[in-house]
């Protein structure tokens, strides 16, 4: 299956700082038809710029949290259906981050799942454990109960989702997890998915946490790893488009 290479920007940019990364990518690629799939995720607000800037690029957009709620009385939130007005193509769903510091459980999680889907826009859905559940032995308890209440959400529709495995100790540390300490959690979600769905072969499963562009062709080498999810690298236009290069 051909890589995915989605950037997460978190909360970096401007309109001018965006535009300038935006086109160094886009010259990068000088038209030609990059390795990987390639996708961003902005900040809402940035949305437009992406629609305007990417809309018939070979790079798709996207946002990175959506709420869980429909519409109505929910102040500061953004629903699918306005993500879908900016065209994204993806949505992020569960980052470590939102679990840590927005308190979203598994089940909220699986609530913006399902919000994305109805509204046509793949959840990237995040899963990963901490240092201490790692050391405690607990890894694949923790990301097959994370990935378990998203498939119980959407059930007939897991095909349709992208996952993320991130795990927390190596996100935006250097402390990048080996191709096989990252190898062997895919295997694991990999069976959970094919047990869920008839179509396992289209659920990328994206690494995550400190991939750049040394690292990245030994991870994307793995059987199992379908690609990457890019916080820090993805702000530089030619370690981002090193790492799509590296998913061939
Ligand atoms: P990082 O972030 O690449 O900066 O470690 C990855 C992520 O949080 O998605």
């Amino acid at each position: 299956m051909k890589k995915l290479i989605v950037g997460n920007w978190k909360m970096n940019g401007s309109l001018a700082a965006n535009q300038t990364l935006v086109q160094a990518m886009l010259d990068g690629l000088a038209g030609q038809a990059p390795a990987s799939h390639m996708a961003l995720c902005v900040p809402s607000p940035y949305l437009a710029q992406m629609q305007l800037r990417l809309t018939g690029s070979a790079i798709a957009w996207g946002a990175q949290d959506v709420s869980a709620q429909e519409q109505g009385a929910f102040t500061g939130e953004v629903s699918a259906a306005m993500l879908r007005d900016f065209a994204c193509r993806y949505a992020i769903v569960g980052h470590s981050e939102r679990r840590q510091y927005h308190g979203e459980t598994d089940s909220v999680v699986a609530s913006k799942a399902q919000r994305a889907l109805a509204a046509g826009i793949t959840p990237i859905v995040c899963v990963g454990e901490t240092l201490a559940e790692r050391e405690a032995g607990q890894t694949e308890v923790v990301v097959k109960r994370q990935l378990a209440a998203v498939i119980h959400a959407v059930a007939h529709c897991t095909s349709e989702i992208v996952v993320a495995y991130e795990p927390v100790w190596a996100i935006g540390t250097g402390q990048t997890a080996t191709p096989e300490q990252a190898q062997a959690v895919h295997a694991v979600l990999r069976g959970q998915i094919a047990a869920a769905t008839q179509h396992p072969e289209r659920v990328h499963i994206l690494y995550g946490g400190s991939m750049n562009a040394a690292n990245a062709a030994s991870l994307l080498a793995q059987p199992d790893i379908d690609g990457g999810l890019i916080g820090g690298a993805s702000l530089k236009a030619a370690d981002f488009l090193q790492i799509a290069a590296a998913g061939a």
